[in-house]
Protein backbone atom coordinates (compact mmCIF):
# COMPACT_ATOMS: atom_id res chain seq x y z
CA UNK A 1 0.00 0.00 0.00
CA UNK A 2 1.24 3.05 -0.44
CA UNK A 3 0.35 5.63 2.45
CA UNK A 4 1.62 8.98 0.82
CA UNK A 5 -1.59 9.75 -0.84
CA UNK A 6 -3.37 10.08 2.53
CA UNK A 7 -5.37 13.00 3.53
CA UNK A 8 -6.67 14.75 6.35
CA UNK A 9 -10.42 13.97 6.81
CA UNK A 10 -12.15 15.23 9.95
CA UNK A 11 -11.47 16.21 13.75
CA UNK A 12 -13.82 14.46 16.70
CA UNK A 13 -14.16 15.89 19.85
CA UNK A 14 -15.71 12.26 20.98
CA UNK A 15 -15.81 9.10 19.76
CA UNK A 16 -18.92 9.48 18.72
CA UNK A 17 -18.33 12.35 16.14
CA UNK A 18 -16.07 9.63 14.63
CA UNK A 19 -16.74 8.89 10.75
CA UNK A 20 -19.48 5.64 10.25
CA UNK A 21 -17.92 2.58 11.64
CA UNK A 22 -17.15 0.91 8.17
CA UNK A 23 -14.26 -0.12 6.20
CA UNK A 24 -10.55 -0.09 7.95
CA UNK A 25 -9.25 1.99 10.62
CA UNK A 26 -5.51 1.73 12.08
CA UNK A 27 -5.36 3.75 15.30
CA UNK A 28 -2.30 5.74 16.30
CA UNK A 29 -1.68 5.58 20.15
CA UNK A 30 0.75 6.32 23.12
CA UNK A 31 1.36 9.02 25.93
CA UNK A 32 1.94 12.56 24.83
CA UNK A 33 5.20 13.13 23.00
CA UNK A 34 5.49 9.79 22.04
CA UNK A 35 5.90 10.86 18.59
CA UNK A 36 2.46 9.52 17.05
CA UNK A 37 1.80 12.63 14.89
CA UNK A 38 5.74 12.56 13.48
CA UNK A 39 5.24 8.59 12.74
CA UNK A 40 2.17 9.46 10.80
CA UNK A 41 3.70 12.42 8.65
CA UNK A 42 7.05 9.89 8.42
CA UNK A 43 4.63 6.80 6.89
CA UNK A 44 2.65 9.06 4.92
CA UNK A 45 6.08 11.34 3.43
CA UNK A 46 4.15 14.59 4.37
CA UNK A 47 5.48 17.13 6.34
CA UNK A 48 2.63 18.28 7.92
CA UNK A 49 -0.52 16.44 7.68
CA UNK A 50 -0.68 15.28 11.36
CA UNK A 51 0.53 18.48 13.72
CA UNK A 52 3.77 17.68 15.47
CA UNK A 53 4.68 19.85 18.99
CA UNK A 54 7.36 20.20 21.17
CA UNK A 55 4.96 20.69 23.46
CA UNK A 56 3.04 17.70 25.14
CA UNK A 57 -0.54 16.98 24.98
CA UNK A 58 -0.94 18.98 21.27
CA UNK A 59 -2.88 16.35 19.84
CA UNK A 60 -6.47 17.30 22.21
CA UNK A 61 -9.06 15.66 19.00
CA UNK A 62 -9.04 12.51 17.05
CA UNK A 63 -7.85 13.13 14.00
CA UNK A 64 -8.90 11.06 11.11
CA UNK A 65 -7.03 10.58 7.68
CA UNK A 66 -7.72 8.52 4.97
CA UNK A 67 -5.13 6.90 2.57
CA UNK A 68 -8.18 5.41 0.36
CA UNK A 69 -11.81 5.29 0.73
CA UNK A 70 -12.81 3.05 3.37
CA UNK A 71 -8.95 3.44 4.95
CA UNK A 72 -8.23 5.57 8.11
CA UNK A 73 -5.68 6.17 10.00
CA UNK A 74 -6.69 7.58 13.10
CA UNK A 75 -4.47 9.72 15.31
CA UNK A 76 -5.94 9.68 18.92
CA UNK A 77 -4.59 12.04 21.78
CA UNK A 78 -2.21 11.22 24.02
CA UNK A 79 -2.30 9.98 27.19
CA UNK A 80 -0.41 10.85 30.36
CA UNK A 81 0.28 14.29 30.23
CA UNK A 82 0.95 15.44 34.08
CA UNK A 83 -0.86 18.90 33.11
CA UNK A 84 -4.13 17.43 31.79
CA UNK A 85 -6.54 17.79 34.83
CA UNK A 86 -7.61 14.57 36.25
CA UNK A 87 -11.23 14.63 35.25
CA UNK A 88 -10.19 15.02 31.61
CA UNK A 89 -7.78 12.08 31.60
CA UNK A 90 -10.57 10.00 33.51
CA UNK A 91 -12.90 11.47 30.88
CA UNK A 92 -10.19 10.39 27.72
CA UNK A 93 -9.47 6.76 28.90
CA UNK A 94 -13.03 5.91 29.28
CA UNK A 95 -13.37 6.68 25.98
CA UNK A 96 -10.36 5.33 24.59
CA UNK A 97 -11.31 2.01 26.26
CA UNK A 98 -15.21 2.36 24.50
CA UNK A 99 -13.27 3.00 21.35
CA UNK A 100 -11.16 -0.28 21.89
CA UNK A 101 -14.01 -2.42 22.39
CA UNK A 102 -16.80 -1.42 19.92
CA UNK A 103 -14.91 0.01 16.99
CA UNK A 104 -15.99 -2.35 14.62
CA UNK A 105 -13.44 -0.94 12.03
CA UNK A 106 -10.67 -0.95 14.39
CA UNK A 107 -8.23 -3.68 12.64
CA UNK A 108 -4.97 -3.08 14.36
CA UNK A 109 -3.54 -0.59 17.25
CA UNK A 110 -0.32 1.28 16.60
CA UNK A 111 1.13 1.76 20.41
CA UNK A 112 3.93 4.16 20.66
CA UNK A 113 6.42 4.54 23.58
CA UNK A 114 9.63 6.28 23.87
CA UNK A 115 12.50 3.58 23.50
CA UNK A 116 14.48 5.43 26.52
CA UNK A 117 10.87 4.83 28.78
CA UNK A 118 8.64 2.08 27.62
CA UNK A 119 6.02 0.04 29.31
CA UNK A 120 5.12 3.22 31.78
CA UNK A 121 1.90 2.31 33.54
CA UNK A 122 -1.12 4.02 31.32
CA UNK A 123 0.60 2.08 28.25
CA UNK A 124 0.31 -1.20 29.78
CA UNK A 125 -3.29 -0.62 30.79
CA UNK A 126 -3.57 0.21 27.02
CA UNK A 127 -2.04 -3.24 25.85
CA UNK A 128 -4.77 -5.04 28.43
CA UNK A 129 -7.60 -3.19 27.11
CA UNK A 130 -6.19 -3.88 23.41
CA UNK A 131 -5.20 -7.49 23.24
CA UNK A 132 -8.69 -8.31 25.94
CA UNK A 133 -10.50 -6.77 22.58
CA UNK A 134 -8.96 -9.30 20.20
CA UNK A 135 -7.23 -6.08 18.52
CA UNK A 136 -3.94 -7.01 16.99
CA UNK A 137 -1.04 -4.46 18.01
CA UNK A 138 2.28 -3.08 16.49
CA UNK A 139 4.85 -1.63 19.26
CA UNK A 140 6.51 1.12 18.20
CA UNK A 141 9.68 2.38 20.00
CA UNK A 142 9.94 5.31 19.24
CA UNK A 143 12.72 8.11 18.91
CA UNK A 144 15.53 4.74 18.27
CA UNK A 145 17.88 7.40 16.92
CA UNK A 146 18.12 8.29 20.41
CA UNK A 147 20.23 5.08 21.42
CA UNK A 148 23.53 3.38 19.90
CA UNK A 149 23.14 0.26 17.74
CA UNK A 150 23.98 -2.02 20.74
CA UNK A 151 21.58 -0.21 23.18
CA UNK A 152 18.50 -0.22 20.40
CA UNK A 153 19.12 -3.73 19.59
CA UNK A 154 19.10 -5.05 23.23
CA UNK A 155 16.15 -2.88 24.21
CA UNK A 156 13.76 -4.26 21.37
CA UNK A 157 14.87 -7.75 22.43
CA UNK A 158 14.00 -7.09 25.94
CA UNK A 159 10.92 -5.08 24.69
CA UNK A 160 9.86 -8.38 22.66
CA UNK A 161 9.90 -10.39 25.13
CA UNK A 162 8.01 -8.37 27.88
CA UNK A 163 5.33 -7.82 25.17
CA UNK A 164 4.73 -11.75 25.74
CA UNK A 165 2.95 -10.97 29.38
CA UNK A 166 -0.11 -9.22 26.82
CA UNK A 167 -0.96 -12.54 25.07
CA UNK A 168 -2.39 -12.15 21.76
CA UNK A 169 -0.97 -10.61 18.21
CA UNK A 170 1.70 -7.98 19.35
CA UNK A 171 4.36 -7.02 17.44
CA UNK A 172 7.56 -4.62 18.65
CA UNK A 173 9.73 -2.40 16.47
CA UNK A 174 12.41 -0.08 16.72
CA UNK A 175 11.33 3.32 15.14
CA UNK A 176 12.62 6.35 14.31
CA UNK A 177 10.71 9.35 11.96
CA UNK A 178 14.25 11.43 11.77
CA UNK A 179 16.83 8.14 10.60
CA UNK A 180 13.39 6.23 9.63
CA UNK A 181 14.81 3.23 11.19
CA UNK A 182 11.92 0.46 10.91
CA UNK A 183 9.41 2.39 8.44
CA UNK A 184 9.61 -0.56 6.23
CA UNK A 185 8.62 -2.90 8.83
CA UNK A 186 5.65 -0.54 9.82
CA UNK A 187 4.50 -0.62 6.36
CA UNK A 188 4.46 -3.85 6.03
CA UNK A 189 2.53 -4.66 8.70
CA UNK A 190 -0.18 -1.61 8.29
CA UNK A 191 -0.28 -2.78 4.66
CA UNK A 192 -1.60 -6.47 5.98
CA UNK A 193 -4.00 -5.05 8.38
CA UNK A 194 -5.36 -2.89 5.83
CA UNK A 195 -5.60 -5.52 3.41
CA UNK A 196 -6.68 -8.48 5.45
P1 LIG B 1 0.95 14.56 21.35
O1 LIG B 1 0.19 14.97 20.13
O2 LIG B 1 1.22 15.65 22.30
O3 LIG B 1 0.33 13.38 22.03
O4 LIG B 1 2.43 14.11 20.89
P2 LIG B 1 2.84 13.11 19.72
O5 LIG B 1 2.89 11.72 20.25
O6 LIG B 1 2.01 13.32 18.50
O7 LIG B 1 4.35 13.54 19.45
P3 LIG B 1 4.96 14.39 18.23
O8 LIG B 1 4.96 13.60 16.98
O9 LIG B 1 4.32 15.73 18.20
O10 LIG B 1 6.50 14.50 18.70
C1 LIG B 1 6.85 15.02 19.96
C2 LIG B 1 8.30 15.52 19.93
O11 LIG B 1 9.18 14.41 19.70
C3 LIG B 1 8.59 16.53 18.82
O12 LIG B 1 9.49 17.49 19.32
C4 LIG B 1 9.25 15.68 17.74
O13 LIG B 1 10.12 16.42 16.92
C5 LIG B 1 10.01 14.65 18.57
N1 LIG B 1 10.19 13.40 17.82
C6 LIG B 1 9.20 12.67 17.23
N2 LIG B 1 9.70 11.58 16.61
C7 LIG B 1 11.03 11.60 16.80
C8 LIG B 1 12.12 10.73 16.41
O14 LIG B 1 11.97 9.71 15.74
N3 LIG B 1 13.37 11.08 16.84
C9 LIG B 1 13.60 12.20 17.59
N4 LIG B 1 14.86 12.42 17.98
N5 LIG B 1 12.62 13.03 17.97
C10 LIG B 1 11.35 12.75 17.59
MG1 LIG C 1 0.28 14.41 18.22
Amino acid sequence: INFQPTSFVTSAADIRQLPADEGVEIAFAGRSNAGKSSALNTLTRQKSLARTSKTPGRTQLINVFEVAPGQRLIDLPGYGYAKVPLAVKEKWQRALSEYLQKRQSLKGLVVLMDIRHPYRDVDQELLHWATASAIPVLILLTKADKLKPGARKNTLLKAREAALVFGGDVHVEAFSSLTKIGLAQVEAHLSRWLND
